[in-house]
């Protein structure tokens, strides 16, 4: 029978730090277990196939062949398939999960052993190529999965030890622009470098005392962290009407802390929940019109399926 590797790659959630990481800040994410799936097999001929139904961005597939044939000197054709068990809609890092699930299952076809930071470096390049901005977080979620310390570039990915965290999930219901967003904060940032610096380095102390949260269990102040994390953002510009209503009534209605996750403008929320108000968050946010996402965090990392 014909060679065929599958392998697959989760999605993430920013849990607190978004934007100032793209400065140099730490941030801390999550790897969600929604999953990209990449099959991978020879074919015929010297035309590659690339069937990406559920990826928008078949580009990241096609420029991640590209590299990986380039670094290796390779010229066999292949097949690349792929399957998601989410949409790219929602901004829970379908790209970067397809990224690394393309280079992990080319390195297995081809026998190329690449290490789990050797994939890092090459899907951040790609992701590099094709957006121009972004910390890589994503692609650290996709990789190395679990929850992570993560400094811009993969300077410091240091995986926090914690079960999964009691995590609801809201979708605004709106696509955002990462890069748009990123470009906004970066024209405030070169208008008033000072205040934007300043929100920047607040952040940071709550990234910090959040990693500790994390590790003690502690989601009474996890949860406090994680609300002053959404009025900074606030602060940046980057929430809406939309997430903000979303994290008002979850907070309302009992939760440890919300805020909005990721590059803001839209996508989603989270709140940190004790078990038995999860329900009633879950109601509150749908009754401001978003929509709940149920999703484990804290899940593996790239994997041979
Ligand atoms: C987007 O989900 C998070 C940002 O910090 C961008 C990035 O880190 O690449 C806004």
């Amino acid at each position: 029978m014909a060679k065929s590797i599958t392998v697959s790659a989760p999605g993430k959630l920013m849990l607190l730090g978004e934007h100032s990481v793209v400065y140099g800040f730490p941030c801390i994410v999550t790897a969600m277990d929604t999953r990209m799936r990449v099959t991978v097999e020879f074919c015929d001929g010297d035309t590659d196939l690339i069937i990406t139904p559920q990826v928008k961005e078949s580009k990241f597939v096609t420029q991640s062949l590209k590299l990986f044939k380039n670094k290796f000197k390779i010229k066999q054709a292949v097949k690349i398939q792929t399957q998601g068990d989410f949409s790219h809609q929602v901004g829970l890092g379908s790209s970067s999960a397809v990224t690394v699930a393309t280079f992990k299952a080319l390195s297995e076809l081809f026998n190329k052993s690449l290490s789990n930071k050797e994939i890092f470096d090459l899907s951040y390049s790609v992701t590099i190529a094709i957006q121009g901005v972004g910390s890589g977080f994503d692609i650290a979620a996709a990789t190395f999965g679990k929850t992570v310390y993560y400094v811009y570039g993969g300077k410091v990915i240091d995986l926090i030890k914690t079960e999964e965290l009691p995590l609801v999930v809201g979708y605004s219901g709106l696509k955002a622009d990462t890069p748009t967003l990123v470009r906004k904060v970066k024209a405030d940032y070169e208008i008033n470098k000072n205040r934007v610096t300043g929100i920047f380095k607040e952040i940071t102390l709550l990234v910090n005392k959040a990693k500790i949260a994390i590790l003690d269990k502690n989601y009474q102040q996890l949860g406090l962290l994680m609300n002053k994390n959404h009025c900074l953002l606030q602060n940046l510009r980057v929430s809406t009407p939309k997430l903000d209503a979303m994290v008002k009534a979850s907070i309302k209605a009992g939760v440890y802390g919300a805020k909005l996750s990721g590059a803001g403008g839209g996508d989603c929320m989270i709140a940190l929940v004790p078990l038995e108000k999860r329900t009633e968050v879950e109601n509150a946010i749908t009754k401001v019109g978003g929509s709940i996402i149920n999703v484990n965090n804290n899940a593996q990392g790239v994997r041979l399926e």
